[in-house]
């Protein structure tokens, strides 16, 4: 067994994010068939699925419904087998129990036991082998920072889902977890929530603490995450360092004064200035096309797309807003 750590020469499953780097989940082409009782239907949830996740990052796990992601993370936690392939938690094949105990995980439907909010918290810090004074302190710590103060002699029953959904992260974090696996952490939360939540896993990140987390919250996980996988179907579709996911090496954007924008599809205008985005292949001949003019380029940038953007491209080839972008830029090119 590898103890996780990838070598120059060696197999890796990553980017190349940061080669040495411990990897603290492992995912090695890992395929997940569900099955039905008689075997006459069968969904296959992942497919060749290959992923590293290193120590100290915040990693971002997107994709669609249906895509695969819970499928993942229960391989990862050891609560079903993998039909193909293999993968390492903290080392340790999935499903070793020891290993288990150093992660945070965080279930995306928090089902709890009927019990007051402070001793569920308590509960779950025991049962990774914490002890007073310790526990004590961590469970305050915990209540206190997701905002359980006020309910915390409620029953878990009762609570809304939100609230809920704080406790589940307060048993997931009480323990100090070296690994956090959080499947859709916010996805209750109202926006002073998520806004702690983010301090939080900052915060985690800073003491070298490792975060995967899926989410639809595409506008958080671009602001926190270092890194971001998307999965469609079952297979990756794309993995990398968040700033240059969204950065595009085929598309450039120009903004230019001294030229007439309406005969330019897609060019937006701000006072004088006029921004339209070209193939790279075609940037040459466009600023040509300006100075022929008269008109002035004031800077070309490579085209910078949000999250939601490349989100839909990966996921969803004939959405109108993607084909619409596309053929915006087809109309610029200078053929
Ligand atoms: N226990 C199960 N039995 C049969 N099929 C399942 C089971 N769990 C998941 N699936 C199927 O596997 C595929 C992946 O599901 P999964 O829950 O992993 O997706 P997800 O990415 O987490 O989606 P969501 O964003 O909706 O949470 C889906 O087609 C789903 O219907
Ligand atoms: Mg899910």
């Amino acid at each position: 067994m590898t103890q996780g750590l990838r070598s120059g020469g060696g197999l890796s499953f990553c980017d190349g994010y940061n080669s040495g780097v411990a990897a603290v989940l492992e995912y090695e082409h890992v395929a997940k068939t569900y099955r039905s009782l008689f075997r006459r239907r069968s969904v296959c949830a992942l497919d060749d699925f290959s992923l590293s996740v290193e120590q100290g990052e915040i990693f971002g796990f997107l994709g669609p419904n249906g895509a695969g992601k819970s499928t993942a993370i229960h391989l990862a936690m050891g609560f079903m087998r993998a039909t193909r392939g293999s993968g390492q938690l903290l080392g340790q094949r999935f499903g070793y129990a020891p290993a288990r105990k150093r992660v945070g995980f965080l279930a995306e439907n928090v089902a709890l036991y009927h019990q007051p909010v402070k001793d569920l918290v308590r509960f779950y810090g025991a049962l990774n082998g914490m002890r007073d004074p310790e526990l004590a302190k961590r469970t305050s710590e915990m209540l206190e920072v997701l905002e359980l103060r006020d309910v915390e002699r409620r029953n878990a029953s009762k609570l809304s889902r939100g609230m809920l959904q704080r406790v589940g992260l307060a048993q997931a974090l009480v323990n100090d977890p070296e690994l956090l696996i959080l499947d859709e952490p916010t996805s209750a939360l109202d926006p002073l929530g998520r806004v702690a939540v983010r301090e939080l896993l900052l915060r985690a990140r800073a003491s070298g603490k490792t975060v995967f987390l899926s989410s639809h919250l595409l506008s958080e996980i671009e602001l926190i995450c270092d890194r971001v996988a998307i999965v469609n179907n079952g297979k990756l579709m794309r993995v990398g360092r968040t700033p240059e996911l969204l950065e595009s090496s085929e598309e450039s954007e120009i903004v230019a004064t001294g030229i007439d924008g309406s005969n330019l599809e897609g060019a937006t205008e701000e006072g004088n200035e006029v921004s339209f985005v070209v193939k790279r292949a075609d940037q040459r001949r466009a600023i040509e096309r300006i100075w022929a003019g008269g008109g002035e380029v004031v800077r070309v940038n490579p085209v910078r797309r949000s999250l939601e953007e490349l989100f839909l491209e990966l996921t969803e080839d004939n959405s109108s807003r993607a084909s619409q972008q596309k053929s915006n830029r087809a109309a610029n090119g200078v053929a």
